[in-house]
């Protein structure tokens, strides 16, 4: 796919993300299996929490829902972690029954992702266009090394990965976000780190199908190890105290809608061009 179409598909995101309001709630109400009175002018969730004033916070004056954001994430991207997990290539996943070299090229897609989205999230800490860069960002593995070497063991350079269409669609919306310093980002974030807490499971499933028991080659599928509880939910609580105001929450939101929807569309070009 040429840049300009990809750019045409990024406008278009940007348009569903960032519209009026009432535009909001009907793309998000869409995504979310939320429609009809989702689209009238009755209060969205959020005004109805931003108008509860016992449950209100101010920061720098701006309304902040009492919801926590990470409770928010959890709940509105419910149907799309249900969604994610059944495309064909996640099953296959989690059965241990996906040729090693589908594997290796999905891991291949990966790695552009988490490394275009590191390279951003640095790049915001470094300008400090927001406090919850520097206070999210902090302390988490860079999952790239681990996808390097992952690819490395299969055999596969990590230097010449080419992007598939969904890819380069994907990493066009991050820049852009990028640019704008927008908190997206860490609605992005949020789907590739919480990801983790499943990638444990299907690392089990591999080890077993790629005979593998030490792990070689899955390092990317557990990097905490037995930390891994611990350290989402240290990553949930950096997240809820930022205080994010209500503009915020709806942009991290449609991050994390975007994210889901890029890496389900990544796994099915994936997986059409390169079946079990
Ligand atoms: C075979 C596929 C998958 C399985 C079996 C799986 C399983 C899980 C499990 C067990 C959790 C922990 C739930 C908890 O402790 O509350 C989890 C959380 C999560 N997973 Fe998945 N997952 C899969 C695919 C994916 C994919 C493809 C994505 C991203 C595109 C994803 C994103 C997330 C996120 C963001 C969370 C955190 C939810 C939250 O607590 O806010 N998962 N997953």
């Amino acid at each position: 796919m040429n840049s300009s179409k990809r750019r045409t598909r990024s406008g278009a995101a940007g348009f569903l993300f960032f519209p009026v309001k009432g535009l909001v709630w009907f793309a998000r109400g869409s995504d979310c299996g939320r429609i009809g009175p989702s689209i009238s002018l009755v209060p969205s969730d959020c005004e109805v929490r931003a108008y509860d004033a016992p449950l209100m916070r101010k920061r720098n004056g701006m309304a902040t829902s009492a919801k926590g954001i990470m409770d928010r994430l959890r709940h509105e991207t419910a149907e799309l972690h249900r969604q994610a997990e059944s495309r064909p290539l996640q099953k296959h996943l989690g059965a241990g029954t996906l040729a090693r070299e589908t594997y290796a090229a999905w891991m291949s897609q990966l790695l552009l992702v988490h490394d275009t989205l590191e390279r951003l999230l640095d790049e915001q800490v470094r300008r400090a266009s927001h406090p919850g860069f520097a206070q999210a960002w902090q302390s988490l593995v860079r999952h790239s090394g681990n996808l390097r070497s992952d690819l490395t063991h299969f055999g596969l350079d990590p230097h010449s990965v080419e992007a598939l269409d969904a890819t380069a669609a994907l990493l066009d919306d991050l820049r852009h976000w990028g640019e704008r310093g927008d908190v997206a980002l860490l609605g992005a974030l949020y789907v590739l780190e919480g990801s983790m807490n499943g990638n444990r499971f299907i690392r089990k499933a591999l080890e077993r199908a790629y005979a593998a028991p030490d792990g070689a080659g899955l390092s990317y599928l557990d990097p905490y190890g037995d930390n891994q509880r611990a350290t989402w939910q240290a990553f949930r609580e950096r997240m809820d105290v930022v205080g994010f105001d209500e503009n915020e929450c709806e942009a991290i939101l449609a991050g994390a809608n975007r994210m889901f929807r890029g890496i389900g569309e990544i796994s099915d070009e994936q997986f059409e061009a390169m079946p079990v």
